[in-house]
């Protein structure tokens, strides 16, 4: 590190992604990074086709056709939606526009790693609040160090145990929260958690009421378009021109644009892609207990296994057979495994069954 950059930045863990595990084994078969097994939307890609002579040209800055696409589809106005490269990049984003040093964010763990960081590069601090026992947000505990927070965060469904909140948690625990705080509900794996759970809450509900609430959603997951980085946040158009504010210009590109644009009319797509991982969710469920491994139930297209032994020791021993799965923190037992397609999950059990030496 660079002794003249900022201090902060020796403290900061560099990010991993899932790939970054695989370095120098070929995986054929990710499950490390939450994707979508069915590729991209078929009509994205034609989007993309037709879109391709623009591309010497800036894109639009505002996103305007598909900030009000998103606005007619959620019932919110346009200027209470913002687009960014990804929902990471808005959380960022999030965190340059609310957190600096004299601030907290409150978050849950084991949940989506990046919180943390967006908070510590502003210098703010966190305080991380576990999971309970069922592996979900404890958010009577969240609310009692909320009422110090400038942002607080709920992964709903929580990435890496897939468990949700309901609408009636969800609403008790924003109802004990003092008004200047903002909730950001990330709701990245949303869609499944809908198709799988009657009280799985839709946050932009409580946007549409007036709350300070922000909903992070993204088309990297059931839309199917992680490489074309494109996420959006729903929140109070005053949050949204913060979060402009500090924006770079130009941060979504016109492919990822369109793309974006064609895949939310996708209801095809979507529907397959909620149908393949609901089916592929139960299969490893089931696997995981007839292996006596422990789950949670997940409503997202991850599941989270206790493998009982070292999580990167068993990852090391799927990618030999060219698995690519996601190990939990240094020291635990957990990984976390997206849900792939049929045949995929067949080379992960198989991989699994060989590598915990129950073949049976
Ligand atoms: C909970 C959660 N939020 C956000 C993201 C990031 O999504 P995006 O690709 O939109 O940056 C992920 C990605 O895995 C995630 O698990």
């Amino acid at each position: 590190m660079d002794p003249q950059a900022r201090p902060i930045l020796r403290e900061v863990p560099a990010y991993v992604s899932g790939r970054r595990h695989a370095a120098g084994v070929p995986c054929d078969v990710l499950l490390a990074s939450n994707e979508n097994p069915l590729g991209p939307s078929p009509l994205a890609l034609e989007a993309l086709e037709r879109a391709r002579l623009g591309w010497a040209r800036y894109p639009e800055d505002d996103c305007a056709d598909l900030r009000q696409a998103l606005a007619d589809r959620l019932g919110v106005p346009p200027a209470c939606v913002a687009v960014g490269a990804g929902s990471t990049a808005l959380l960022k984003l999030l965190a340059e526009a609310y957190l600096d040093r004299h601030r907290l964010l409150v978050c849950a763990w084991p949940s989506f790693p990046y919180y943390p960081v967006v908070a510590q590069l502003q210098e703010a601090r966190t305080v991380s609040v576990p999971l309970d026992g069922q592996g979900r947000h404890d958010l009577p505990r969240m609310a009692d160090h909320a009422a110090a927070a400038s942002v607080v965060v709920v992964c709903n469904p929580n990435n890496p145990t897939g468990t949700y909140v309901s609408k009636a948690e969800l609403e008790a625990f924003l109802d004990r929260l003092p008004d200047q705080v903002l909730v950001v509900v990330d709701e990245a794996y949303g869609e499944f958690a809908r198709a799988a759970a009657a009280d799985y809450p839709d946050g932009v509900r409580w946007v549409r009421e007036g709350r300070r609430v922000a909903v992070l959603r993204t088309f990297s997951k059931v839309y199917g378009l992680a490489g074309l980085r494109v996420g959006y946040l729903v929140a109070p158009a005053e949050v949204v021109e913060a979060v402009r504010r500090v924006q770079e210009p130009f941060q979504v590109s016109s492919p990822a644009q369109a793309a974006a644009l064609a895949a939310l009319e996708d209801s095809e797509h979507v529907a397959r892609t909620l149908q393949v991982v609901a089916e592929g969710r139960q299969r490893l469920h089931q696997l995981a207990r007839q292996l006596g491994l422990g789950t949670y139930p997940s409503v997202a297209n991850f599941v989270w296994m206790d493998v009982r032994r070292p999580a990167e020791q068993l990852a090391a021993q799927l990618m030999r057979h060219g698995v690519l799965v996601r190990p939990g923190p240094p020291g635990t037992t957990w990984v976390r495994v997206s849900v792939g397609t049929p045949e995929e999950i067949g080379r992960f059990e198989d991989a699994l069954r060989a590598a915990l030496g129950a073949s049976g």
